[in-house]
């Protein structure tokens, strides 16, 4: 006879996993950041993909030219802090740095940048 409480791996961390992951909405560990690519599509895209709100559109080159040219570090820091219409890390607090800036590399690279996606 077990109680349920005692049960390992039913506890309070795996509740907390459980929450993580379906906030996530992708098959990844809760400790694995998302990629460039998970969180365009996961955030970005709303006002990026069509260029809602003045954004500049994801693979419009012309518009990216000028924001490639300001440098990976800079351009991070916007978007991680937001500019005018673009709020910060595009609205989604929850992300972690780390993940905006690798969407910011994803999206330079979708208009010719050749940024590495930042690894920590
Ligand atoms: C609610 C709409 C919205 C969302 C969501 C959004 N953006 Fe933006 N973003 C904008 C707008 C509007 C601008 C143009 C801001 C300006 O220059 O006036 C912008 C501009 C930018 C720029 C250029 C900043 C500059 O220096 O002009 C970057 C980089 C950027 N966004 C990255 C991101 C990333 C990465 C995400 C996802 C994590 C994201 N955006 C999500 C609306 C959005």
């Amino acid at each position: 006879m077990t109680h349920p409480r005692s049960v390992p791996g039913l506890a309070g961390p795996s509740a907390v996993l459980m929450a993580v992951l379906s906030l996530a909405a992708v098959p990844v560990s809760a400790a694995e950041p998302r990629s460039g690519a998970e969180v365009y599509e996961l955030v970005c895209t709303t006002c990026h993909e069509t260029g809602d709100k003045g954004s500049p559109k994801r693979g419009d080159v012309k518009a990216w030219k000028p924001l490639i040219a300001e440098g990976q570090g800079s351009l991070s820091r916007t978007a991680i802090k937001g500019i005018r219409g673009m709020p910060a890390k595009g609205g989604r607090p929850d992300l972690t740095d780390l993940e905006v800036r690798r969407a910011v590399a994803y999206m330079a690279n979708a208009a010719g940048a050749k940024w590495a996606e930042p690894k920590k």
